[in-house]
């Protein structure tokens, strides 16, 4: 297990150096993440490199057996390249420059950014990748995190390179832009330009393909530095570090790329939805590459400085989010950072190390929680422990989530929604695009498919001919990946499968208004209560977004509505095809909609529950043999599980677990297994 944070050494003078190291080997810590953010350290200007620094830092980290996941620094250009070189910085959609003294202000598709990043990349890569304590490549730095999208004269031409090497000729561009719209009619791909400020919507089809592109330049930068750390003979891992659910970076595209799957996770201690959030992160990064275990390489420890309002956590929180971590599939807990920065954007930003000094609360909790990981052992690879899919695609979310459609939907909040019936059921779920739906489920939920590529319908299809049971919500199927529509409407992939056909989607009102004359100043404020409509299942369920009309060919009607314009209309619907079943759902549901028809899908698929029968806010997960518990609620829990303690070895069948008290459990034939490694860890 490896503990640890960003190290940011260049901050400070030498002589806290030693001290780090002291207090590192106090708190557990066997890895940090060193020079991210360097290069001017490392290149004061443009001919000059200093490493002495950066040789002393590593060789005291070696010898004080502390591994080194070395960054390529290439996150933030120095002040001289900027200077120098104008034309690496961005722009945004109004043609204004993102100019420096932040970080992340270069263009993703700057020739000039990409050789001055591949120099560096390549001294720092020749210099260490021989160096014992290094054990792991960082490339740059949350690639997108500030920077969402490049619009300067660079990303143009780079656009104009990437169309004409996906399309080759422009007419097929044309046709899948679908241009003879608004006499949208390119001649030549020289007149294509990014979507910067236009009177009104941009071409969505174009828009899709703009949001390609954009992952694309950054996953290109990444993979640059990739071949460069190969090339120099690196047989470390290589990877840089995901935000989770985050939309700029299509990262099931990116997770090939990747050696180990690396996460950066800050669960919002103020929502009430915290701990099933930061689970549908932990889960779809495990989901990114099934078997291999993840590396949480950046968490705080306590508040993080860029929310509106940045409480800490109560005590206990920081043990049992990272048990959450290790619960579902992380073999690494580290933060960001190691010691809480004198100056500069972050000072309020909680480290392990806090200005507080060690006679404080984190500190305390920091060591414990080494302790705790250390103590762990090895741990068996996160395997197929789900039998439940989870459906969720970033080019759906892309193209769900551009306007001029019947009604604005936030598809993240709808895919958590569904994850969350699921996680408080403590039934173990993967998260994962519609091709990767195979055999080894026996549940598929896709909340919300807009987007569906005729590979991911084969999947789904496929899936329910062979036994399993799918879930389609609204919205779903209803246009190719050109966005689209097919011939012959919507549901023309899953409408044989699903037996409905969608005649209308039926939008209801979101309850938001909005504000301003002009397109330009659009502004949308929540105004009241969404238009609901209800719907007779399980007791009557009410369900919101749309109440779409259905024409049901060969299914069975669970549910009608009750109310509404499709009153009468089927809202639930079930067909035995092939060896499975396929349901459809015509609305979104509210929570208690979305369990009961979550129970129903459960019985019908016969998916279990890690553990049954625990109280609300009480978390299971399993991990191959290993069971974790995890109490968030504010009292104490009895539960009971048959196997062993991962640390001692000891028998656990009941226990009491305080408020974020966390239980590691080896179910029995584990146990046993593992027998001598248990009393070794003991002794
Ligand atoms: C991100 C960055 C870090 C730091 C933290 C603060 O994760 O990668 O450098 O800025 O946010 O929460
Ligand atoms: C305006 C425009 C039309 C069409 C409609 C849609 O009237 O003139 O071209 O866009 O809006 O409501």
């Amino acid at each position: 297990m490896l503990y640890g944070a960003d190290y940011n050494p260049d901050q400070w003078s030498e002589d806290v150096w030693d001290d780090d190291i002291r207090l590192m080997r106090e708190a557990g810590v066997n890895i940090v993440s060193l020079g991210i953010f360097s290069w001017s350290k490392i290149q004061p200007t443009e001919h000059e490199w200093d490493f002495a620094w950066l040789d002393t830092v590593i060789d005291k980290l070696h010898a004080g057996g502390i591994h080194v996941n070395l960054a390529t620094a290439t996150a933030s250009p120095p002040p001289w390249a900027s200077a120098t070189y104008p034309d690496i910085l961005p722009a945004d959609e109004n043609g204004a420059t993102y100019w420096p003294g932040s970080r992340q202000h270069f263009a993703p598709s700057s020739p000039t950014y990409r050789r001055l990043a591949a120099e560096l990349a390549r001294r720092i890569a020749e210099r260490y990748v021989g160096h014992p304590a290094v054990v792991m490549w960082h490339v740059n730095n949350e690639y997108g995190c500030h920077l969402h999208a490049d619009y300067s004269d660079n990303a143009r031409e780079a656009y104009r390179r990437w169309l004409r090497e996906k399309y080759t000729s422009i007419d097929a561009l044309n046709r899948a832009w679908g241009t003879a719209f608004w006499s949208q009619r390119y001649a030549a791909f020289e007149e294509v330009f990014p979507p910067r400020l236009a009177p009104y919507s941009h071409n969505p089809s174009s828009m899709l393909d703009w949001r390609r592109f954009t992952s694309d330049m950054l996953l290109e930068c990444y993979l640059m530095e990739r071949e460069i750390l190969l090339a120099a003979g690196a047989t470390q891992p290589i990877s840089t570090n995901f935000m989770g659910p985050f939309k700029p970076a299509d990262y099931s595209r990116w997770a090939p790329h990747m050696d180990v799957i690396a996460d950066d996770c800050y669960p919002d201690q103020t929502s009430p939805t915290r701990v099933r959030d930061s689970a549908f992160q932990r889960d779809l990064i495990r989901s990114l590459k099934p078997g291999v275990p993840w590396l949480l390489w950046e968490q705080a420890t306590d508040a993080v400085n860029w929310r509106h309002a940045n409480p800490g956590k109560a005590p206990g929180v920081l043990a049992a989010e990272s048990a959450q971590s290790v619960a579902r599939g992380a073999d690494g807990i580290m933060f960001f950072q190691w010691r809480q920065s004198r100056a500069g954007s972050e000072k309020f930003h909680s480290a392990m190390l806090p200005h507080a000094g060690t006679d404080t609360k984190i500190w305390r909790e920091v060591v414990d929680l080494g302790a705790t990981l250390g103590g762990l052992g090895e741990l068996p690879a996160p395997g197929r422990d789900a039998r439940v899919a989870l459906v969720f695609d970033w080019e759906n979310w892309w193209a769900v989530e551009e306007r001029d459609h019947p009604v604005t939907v936030d598809y993240l909040a709808v895919v958590r929604d569904w994850y969350g019936a699921f996680h408080a059921r403590g039934i173990m779920v993967d998260i994962v695009p519609p091709e990767k739906v195979d055999d080894g489920y026996d549940l598929a939920v896709a909340p919300l498919l807009y987007l569906l590529r005729d590979d991911g319908a084969e999947a789904l299809t496929r899936f329910v001919d062979a036994g399993g049971t799918l879930l389609a919500g609204p919205f779903t199927d209803v246009v190719d990946e050109h966005d689209q529509f097919r011939d012959g409407g919507f549901l023309t992939q899953l409408g044989p499968v699903l037996g409905v056909r969608v005649e209308d989607f039926g939008a209801l009102g979101d309850g938001t208004r909005v504000d301003g004359s002009g397109v330009g100043a659009m502004a949308h404020a929540a105004d009241g209560a969404a238009e609901t409509v209800r719907f007779g299942f399980a007791g009557g369920q009410t369900g919101t977004l749309m109440a779409e009309a259905l024409t049901v060919a060969d299914a069975e009607v669970l549910a009608r509505f009750t109310d509404g314009r499709a009153v009468g209309r089927a809202a639930l619907t079930r067909r035995m095809h092939g060896a499975g079943q396929s349901w459809y759902v015509a609305t979104l549901p509210d929570a208690a909609g979305i369990a009961a028809v979550a129970d129903a899908l459960i019985a019908a698929s016969g998916v279990r529950p890690v553990v049954e029968g625990l109280p609300e806010g009480v978390e299971v997960a399993s991990r191959g043999d290993l069971v974790t518990v995890i109490n968030h609620t504010a009292r104490d829990v009895e539960v009971r599980i048959d196997g062993a303690d991962a640390a001692t070895g000891a028998a656990v069948e009941h226990r009491i677990l305080e408020p974020q008290g966390v239980m590691f459990a080896l179910a029995p034939r584990a146990a046993a297994e593992r027998a001598p490694v248990a009393a070794s860890a003991t002794s």
